[in-house]
This record gives C-alpha cells, structure tokens and sequence, in this order.
C-alpha cells in the first residue's frame, strides 16, 4: 500500500523531518564502498571518531524541487559535490567522487520522491549530504575510517517571511579566520556562528554579518549565505574574500544578472562604510534562496536599502529568474538542472 504523508507543504520552515530513505557509503584500507540506501537516521559510530573531537567532517546543502509537469529535478549538484572535494581535501578527508556524489543525491530523492513539495507551494526537498571522520583514534591526526551518507527533508523558508525584507546587524565577531577554514564547508565555521546567531535574533535581528577578520572594514557573509548588493547604476556586486564560502547560488546569480538580466556583474570588496552604493542589497543561498535585504545595523545605526518592508524591483527579477530556472518554468544554461 502506498503510504501517505500529511504535511502542510505551504505551513514548512526550515526544520528537520525525517524521510524514509537516506543514503550511506564507508570508507576503509583506502577505498569507498558500494553504497546503500538505508531507512535507519541513526549513525553508530565510535566514541573516539575525529569528527566528534576535531571537527574533522564538513557538508552541502542542495535542494531537488517539482517541475510544473510534476518531474523532480536537481540544481547543480556537481557543483554541491565539488565543494564538498574542496571541503574534504582541507581538512584531511578521502574525496567522495563527483558522479557518485550525484547518484546518491538522486537515488535520496528517488526513494523519497512522496517528500518533494508539489510545484508551486513554496516548499522544496532540501538534501543534507555530509563526510565524516569515524573509527578509534585519540590524537590529532586523519581518522581511520569515513562515512559519506546523504540525507533530506522537506523545508520551506529559512528566513522567516520568505521573500520579505529583514534586518541584520554587523556582528564583533569572526567567522572564519584570515587563512582559515571560512571557505571550506566544515562544522567548526557553524559552531562559532551559533552565538554571534543567538545575540542577533534576540536584538530583533534575522541574523548577524561578518566582516573581513583581518580589518573588519569589509563584508563577508551574512549569517549562513552571501551578500549581494544592486548599485545605484545597476551593478551586480557581491564580495570577494578567500574566507568567504563559495555560494553555488551567488555564482548561479552572478551569471543570471549577466546573462539573463543584461547587467554588469562585480565580484570584489564591499565595504562596511560605503552601503550607500547600493539601492537594493540581499542574502543568496540555497537554504535562503533570495532573502532580501531591509537594513544593515553598525555601530548604533540601521542602513535602509530599498525599504524594510518592499522588495527593490531587482531583487525580485533576480528571484524570479533564479527560482523560474530551478522549477524548470526558464531554460536553464547548459548542465545547470539534473533530472531525478
Ligand atoms: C556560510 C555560508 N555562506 C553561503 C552559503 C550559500 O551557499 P550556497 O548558495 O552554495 O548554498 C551557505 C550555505 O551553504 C553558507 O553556509
């Protein structure tokens, strides 16, 4: 009998609900294995694995969405696959394969095809895949063993409102070192966030931005996603750090402002002081898709962009577009959608 599911796909925030498949590779003498399909959420793991002393794991975010015609399809999950290769090379971890890391993606969203939101409801499957260091160890060093599994949930918006406004605030602390590990998807980068997070939200805040560690003068990220901003002559600009974590999404619109909207695109540093450039600012990931941006709050005082409760008209092109790209309504470019 075919199960049913009851969820209220237009009611979803971006939480965790646990699907019926998930997938699960080892690795061990130096090679991955075949890889499986599991129902079980449980990992059984050893208490001495690096990634629970260490941090030595990292992770992706990607999200399969229902096409008008009611197909399943990816966005771009090799460039979710080479990432997490990036992420594994700095900090010491085996590469899963690309082809293998996309396989298994499809094969999640395949078994649990009954979690992808119909088209249209705002809702999306998110696909968690992540690398760990597992097997008995006690020093610093590489683990033994690795376990790659990709898991998913369906979600709605990761900001509250969705494509609605808010405010952020200019946060004292780092992210991500200078020459460290900002531009890697590994655990430890989200561990230091999770304060800096909490004090934003209870100053009213969405989240918090990062500046540059080195002078602190510079944008870098905005809670977990990239910033752009739309110049008073229309410019698309967004910053460029080597401890920024490379947004799949900000490239994807970098080329969609280009491309698909005529505009001039600039990747290069945005400054904390000089927010007047900008007639429209946002935050660009795959969990916030297009959040756009109301204020900016440094030192005491709030930066309104466009307005704290509209949406500039830019931004919302750029939405449209991305999001018309990704339910397969606009003609993607060439090898940009994987179909389920
Ligand atoms: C710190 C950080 N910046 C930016 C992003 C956006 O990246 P992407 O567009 O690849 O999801 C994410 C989410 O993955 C993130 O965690």
């Amino acid at each position: 009998m075919e199960k049913i599911i009851d969820i209220e796909w237009s009611k979803l925030g971006f939480s965790y609900i646990k699907t019926d498949y998930r997938y699960i590779s080892y690795w061990k003498d130096g090679k991955w294995d075949e890889g499986t399909l599991t129902q079980d959420n449980r990992l059984h793991i050893s208490e001495a694995s690096t990634a629970l002393h260490y941090g030595q794991q990292c992770f992706e975010g990607l999200k399969a969405y229902r096409t008008k015609d009611g197909k399943v399809q990816l966005f771009r999950p090799d460039r979710n696959a080479a990432r997490m290769q990036d992420s594994c090379r700095r900090i010491m971890m085996p590469e899963f394969p690309i082809e293998r890391f996309v396989d298994a993606c499809k094969q999640v969203v395949k078994a649990n095809e009954i979690y992808v939101p119909p088209y249209g409801s705002g809702a999306t499957l998110y696909l968690r895949p992540f690398l760990i260091g597992v097997g008995d160890n006690l020093g610093v060093r590489p683990a033994p063993e690795f376990i790659f599994s990709v898991f998913c949930s369906p979600v709605g918006p990761y900001f509250k409102g969705g494509m609605k406004p808010v405010n952020f605030s200019v946060s004292d602390y780092d992210r991500a070192a200078p020459y460290g590990t900002g531009a890697a998807k590994v655990g430890g980068n989200y561990a230091g966030s999770l304060m800096p997070h909490e004090m934003a939200v209870k100053s009213g805040f969405a989240d918090c931005i990062y500046l540059d560690p080195a002078t602190h003068t510079k944008i870098e990220e905005v809670g977990a996603a990239n910033f752009f901003g739309i110049t008073k002559d229309n410019k698309f600009v967004t910053p460029k750090s080597p401890s920024i974590l490379p947004s799949i999404t900000k490239y994807s619109l970098m080329q969609v402002a280009k491309d698909y909207l005529g505009m001039e695109v600039e990747e290069r540093d945005v400054y904390i002081d000089k927010l007047d450039e900008f007639a429209e600012a946002g935050a660009c990931g795959t969990a916030a898709v297009i959040t756009p941006i109301g204020g900016i709050e440094y030192k005491g005082k709030l930066h309104v962009f466009y307005s704290e409760t509209e949406v500039g008209p830019v931004t919302k092109k750029l939405y449209e577009t991305l999001c018309g790209i990704q339910v397969g309504d606009i003609t993607a470019p060439e090898g940009w959608i994987a179909g389920v």
